[in-house]
């Protein structure tokens, strides 16, 4: 039986003292709200729900492949499903698994063997509770002596006794939603926090004789939620050595993985190699053989096999085959290196397309230009593509020699197996085959040091 999942982020996360919303707030290059969005999706949910209200224009874009709801006011958990009802009823949604936009590290396996628990037992409501050595600040789970589900109590309306507990809510449930909608309509707000709790609905479930099932998930680390920006980086590092640890037993080597930043969606083959200092985040894939790194940051980008990536940034880029580049290359957005090519020491390329085998190996930038193969640029050869109003292209056919320091204006178009001069400045297009070069003669002045040197005296 299907489920549908409902994420609650409308909340300001004051703790983060930020201008931007906690749940748009990134760990290994992903906003937390996304982790949890996708976790839903990859354990199969027929719809995703979001709850947003703080910083919507932020969040919004974050959750377009949802159905949104937008809670204005932040009247508590249960207030922001009272919002939502209308949709969830709207979609036939029966059974609803109810998660924090701030939880990033909740596995989809988990998600869903919530749903087959609470199905299997036939629950109402099922809450996925954890164990904590420090329970601060969580709403305490409250079980009777025989151990059976009583009622969960938010840290701030709790008892000295009930603060004893360990066993908290996670803010991971699932509901029948004809028991949830029921209930909501009689939350009360009559607690410290002055909110509408949705833990509530458990107690209420309860006191009309329907089933709660709540069970401790084995590792809390997976629920823990993110308040504040020391969390922010406790669970960084725990995605960090969750997705290392994945990767090294896949096949890749990770010389020293507490300084290698890999996302979530990132795929390596096996016999990668990521040397210290790296960063690939987005949807980055490299294939088998190929060394990133050291000091190399890669977003959004397709690596080939048997690739070289040293001390060098690549974003929305992609490398065939056997591409080298660095140290100190930097690819942009837009740039194909194909298979055998290389972009050297202080290389800037953006929207370009560099044929096979093709070297671009000291000191350029290249700009809207399409490459041949077997092209040699020589240091400092530079594609002038911008008029200062308008971006334009540069052609160089396959075979071309272009000597170094060259201006390429564009838009200019080099036949194949064009030789241009070192030091030219090429403004009109070169045919096939042909020289090129612009070079004023050369002037010695000979005996010129010594009449220089009397000048001064
Ligand atoms: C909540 C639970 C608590 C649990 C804890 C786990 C309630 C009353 N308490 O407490 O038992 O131990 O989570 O982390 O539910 N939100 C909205 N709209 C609102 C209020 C909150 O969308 O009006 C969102 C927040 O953005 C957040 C989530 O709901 O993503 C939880 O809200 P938060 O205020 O953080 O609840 P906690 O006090 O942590
Ligand atoms: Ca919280």
């Amino acid at each position: 039986m299907g489920f549908s999942t409902l994420v609650l982020a409308a909340g300001a996360g004051t703790r983060m003292k930020s201008e931007k919303p906690k749940v748009a707030h990134e760990i290994l290059g992903k906003p937390l709200l996304r982790w949890v969005i996708d976790a839903a999706r990859q354990a199969g949910a027929d719809e995703v729900f979001t709850v947003l209200g703080h910083g919507r224009g932020t969040t919004v874009p974050l959750a377009a492949d949802t159905t949104i709801v937008i809670q204005d006011e932040q009247l508590g958990t249960g207030h922001a499903l009272q919002i939502a009802r209308s949709s969830l009823e709207a979609a036939g949604v029966e059974t609803l698994v109810v998660l924090s936009g701030d939880t990033p590290l909740l596995r989809s396996e988990t998600i869903r063997s919530l749903v087959d628990e609470h199905l299997r037992a036939a629950a109402a409501v099922s809450v996925l509770t954890m164990c904590l050595d420090d329970p601060t600040g969580y709403g305490r789970v409250i079980r009777n002596a025989q151990g059976a589900f009583l009622r969960i109590v938010e840290h701030k309306d709790a008892s000295d006794e009930e603060l004893e507990t360990a066993e908290v809510n996670s803010g991971v449930y699932c509901f029948d939603t004809a028991n949830l909608f029921k209930m909501l309509g009689e939350l009360k707000n009559n607690n410290r926090q002055g909110e509408f709790y949705l833990t509530d609905v458990a107690a209420l479930t309860l006191s009309a004789g329907n089933t709660v099932n709540a069970f401790c998930a084995e590792d809390a680390r997976e629920l823990a939620g993110i308040n504040d920006r020391v969390q922010l980086a406790q669970t960084t590092a725990e995605a960090q050595r969750r997705i290392n640890t994945r990767h090294m037993l896949n096949g890749v080597t990770i010389t020293e993985p507490t300084s290698a930043w890999i996302g979530p969606d990132v795929v390596l083959a096996n016999d990668v190699e990521i040397l210290p200092l790296t960063t690939l985040t987005g949807k980055t894939s490299v294939d088998w053989g190929s060394v990133i790194g050291p000091m190399s940051r890669v977003n959004n980008s397709v690596i080939g096999k048997s690739c070289v990536v040293d001390d060098s940034v690549m974003i929305d880029a992609v490398l065939e085959d056997k591409v080298s580049i660095g140290p100190r290359a930097y690819l942009r957005p837009g740039t194909i290196m194909r298979t055998g090519s290389r972009a050297g020491t202080h290389v800037e390329i953006k929207k370009s397309d560099i044929g096979p085998n093709s070297k671009v190996p000291h000191l350029s930038y290249i700009g809207d230009t399409q490459i041949g193969e077997n092209v040699n640029l020589g240091a400092g050869t530079i594609t002038c593509n911008y008029d200062g109003v308008n971006k334009h292209a540069t052609v160089i056919g396959s075979g071309c020699f272009v000597g170094s320091d060259t201006m390429l204006v564009a838009p200019v178009t080099l036949g194949d197996n064009v030789i241009i001069g070192a030091g030219s400045v090429i403004t009109r297009d070169v045919p096939a085959g042909a020289l090129a070069l612009t070079r004023p003669e050369q002037v010695i002045k000979e005996d010129w040091k010594r009449k220089e040197a009397k000048s001064h005296d």
